[in-house]
């Protein structure tokens, strides 16, 4: 058949686009030095995705398409260690590491002692875990949290988005380390999330009504357990490795020797390095590395010192949780003590009560600070705050500071007025209410003038409608005027009637007026972002956007056409339902539909997505049967086949698969479920 003539060829090409993405994702994301735009990457990506459709019996489980794949059904699944991932003894003062340098040399005897000095990057630990694959190279087979450091979770599926984990590693790169071919070995590292990327999901995660993650390493930690591979893709995580173990035994030419085998090898090693020989020399690493901290653009907490030579190592050994020949410096917090002068509470888009401590000014770290997150009321609750108190605030990093603990001495006397949450919205006197399970209280009138403001914020912001020129004092004058009453009144406003605002010249109301003529055009996912639903960010305005095509369309869908959409759950799905249950919300769609606002998208191609792939169906499946599944697969454009081969593209698999699966298993054929299949069809 011209099928397998052809397939050399085309495995050639696939091959080689492989091998150009890889070496393109790591000069961008581990070496920081990308040689080509990103349009150019996103061409020879979709080049190979277009390949791979077409040949989806060609698709290798390492390839650069295949970073996203299926979800583990329900949590992770737990797996051991290979040798226990320690914890380090921590030490605070130059006195301390000069007691730790004594006591290496006694243990070391008349073996040389010299130190490599790292960063203490400030995320979780992770291990991965790499077998030997055709060729002599190695692949990627699992990632794993450090766990209670004797047994991990299984993150493979998280781990393997981190553009800056390689997934499959040749021959040439393990002979360059000095890795043995042929044998299973281990990476491990830290995972950081860096301050921008922090910063962006935090701002995600507020638009779609999530709380905020504390600091960068919650966010880093709470990311790689997260259960949908597909959000994790989107968070921007960094591996940086420094441990290489084969046999469970650490790399035996030691550690600089190690971070040098990494670095052959494709893992991201942080630069800032160096080796040290006395505690002088480690004193003069620390400050700098202090003074690099606030540029360096993740977050470090200290500096770790290793014992260099393996030989060394070994004569030094282990305490119950830690090697003797490593220590953590840390860094003191940056911290300082003032005077709680008040909380007070700003009302959200969402109704919600964030309070904020307001500070006597304290100068943290080079900045003065005047206000703290309080989080929520149990927050407040459980530090038992009073005004008046003095307490503890600190500064990591660029992240916004908090309050971490009441100080009470003699100087420091507990303060008198105790703080009671309000019952009552402070901006319109409404009830707030806080509903089972959730930390938050919210005001329960729908026309709270602090909603309106916080949605016509929201509306106008960058990265939704876009309306420049409608900040916080544009917005304040025209509710105060009562020139608009909801985000549909925007398209109403005359060049006359802004040019009365205060502040506004004839030509700013000109610019400001076109503007919000401009943002009709935004598009619908735009406009579904800007409406405000409840956990419906930019990303899942976007595949609303194609799947729907209409906000008409997306008016009216059921729960269960929702949930087609990837990465709609229930819980997206009931947001949207209940958003669009209220009259005040069609109306409002109504209106802005009227004003002239653009409310259809593209809608994505569905017809017969599954064109020339083939299914095979084994085992019971939790909703479906068998023939339902079928007539869904060849509605789509699908053919379905009674027994697995090279020319089988996917076997569904339910519980109690037979043989087909083990067949599946044999020929490198890709697993789904059920889930997996409905997630094919929606496209
Ligand atoms: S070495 C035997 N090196 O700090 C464990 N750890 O406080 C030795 N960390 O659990 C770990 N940067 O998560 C090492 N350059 C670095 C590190 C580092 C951050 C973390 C790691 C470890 C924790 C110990």
């Amino acid at each position: 058949m011209a099928e397998t003539a052809a397939a050399p060829n085309i495995t050639r090409k696939m091959e080689k686009l492989r091998d150009q993405l890889r070496r393109h994702e790591h000069l961008y994301y581990v070496l920081d030095a990308p040689e080509i735009s990103d349009a150019e990457y996103d061409a020879l990506m979709n080049e190979l995705k277009k390949l791979e459709a077409a040949h989806p019996d060609l698709i290798t489980p390492d390839s650069p398409t295949q970073r996203v794949g299926g979800k583990p059904a329900e949590g992770f699944r737990k797996a051991q260690h290979s040798r226990p991932m320690l914890s380090l003894d921590n030490a605070y003062t130059a006195e301390e590491l000069r007691d730790w340098d004594r006591r290496v040399h006694e243990l070391a005897g008349k073996l040389a002692v010299e130190y490599t000095a790292e960063l203490k990057l400030d995320g979780l630990s992770v291990a991965l875990l790499y077998q030997a694959a055709g060729e002599g190279g190695a692949r990627l087979a699992m990632g794993l949290t450090r766990g209670d450091g004797q047994t991990g979770e299984d993150v493979t599926s998280n781990i393997r988005t981190m553009r800056s984990v390689p997934l499959s590693i040749s021959k040439e790169q393990l002979r360059k380390a000095r890795v043995p071919q042929g044998q299973a070995f281990e990476v491990r590292g830290e995972c950081v999330m860096p301050e921008a990327a922090f910063e962006r999901t935090n701002a995600e995660r507020e638009r779609e009504g999530l709380p905020a993650f504390v600091n960068p390493r919650n966010s880093a930690a709470g990311t790689v357990r997260t259960l949908d591979p597909s959000i994790v893709a989107t968070r921007g995580l960094v591996f940086f490795a420094y441990f290489l173990l084969i046999d469970g035994e650490y790399f035996a030419a030691g550690q600089t020797a190690t971070l040098d085998a990494l670095t052959a090898l494709g893992f991201r090693v942080n630069p800032h390095r160096g080796r040290v020989r006395s505690v002088d020399e480690m004193m003069k690493f620390i400050d700098d590395a202090e003074s690099r901290r606030a540029r360096l653009g993740y977050e470090i907490d200290g500096v770790v010192l290793k014992v260099d030579s393996h030989a060394a190592q070994q004569r030094l050994g282990y305490t119950g949780r830690a090697p003797r020949w490593a220590i953590a410096y840390k860094f003191t917090a940056q911290s300082a003590v003032t005077q709680l002068e008040g909380i007070m509470i700003t009302v959200g888009r969402s109704g919600k009560l964030t309070p904020t401590a307001m500070l006597r000014p304290a100068f943290v770290g080079g900045v003065t600070i005047s206000r703290a997150t309080l989080h929520n009321a149990d927050f407040i609750e459980r530090m038992g705050l009073k005004i008046g108190d003095w307490v503890k605030i600190e500064r990591g990093g660029d992240v916004i500071p908090k309050v971490a603990e009441v100080i009470e001495d003699k100087e420091h006397p507990r303060g008198k007025l105790r703080f009671s949450f309000p019952s009552e919205c402070p901006e319109c006197g409404s009830p707030v209410v806080r509903e089972e399970g959730e930390a938050d209280w919210r005001c329960v009138n729908l026309d709270c003038p602090a909603k309106l403001r916080e949605s016509l914020l929201h509306f106008a912001s960058r990265g939704v409608m876009n309306i420049e020129g409608l900040g916080d004092a544009a917005v304040a004058q025209l509710l105060e005027r009562g020139m608009v009453k909801s985000v549909a009144d925007l398209y109403a406003l005359t060049v006359d009637q802004l040019s009365g605002l205060e502040r506004f010249a004839e030509k700013s109301a000109q610019t400001l007026f076109s503007e919000i003529q401009n943002s009709k055009k935004a598009g619908l996912a735009r406009v579904i972002m800007g409406l405000g639903i409840r956990f419906v960010g930019e990303r899942t305005a976007e595949l609303l956007a194609a799947e729907f095509g209409s906000i008409d369309a997306l008016m009216d869908a059921p729960a269960e056409e929702l949930e087609r959409v990837e990465e709609v759950g229930p819980r997206i799905s009931r947001a949207v339902l209940d958003f669009f249950l209220r009259p005040a919300n069609r109306d409002l769609v109504q209106k802005l539909k009227k004003a002239g606002v653009a409310m259809t998208a593209e809608k994505k191609q569905r017809t017969s997505q599954l064109a020339s792939l083939t299914f095979v169906l084994t085992g019971t499946l939790p909703n479906l049967t068998r023939d339902e599944a079928k007539e869904k697969i060849e509605a789509a454009g699908g053919k379905v086949a009674g027994s697995v081969s090279k020319k089988t593209s996917y076997v569904v698999a339910g519980e109690e698969a037979g043989s087909k699966l083990d067949k599946a298993h044999e020929l490198k054929i890709r697993v789904i479920d059920e889930a997996g299949l409905m997630k094919l069809l929606a496209g």
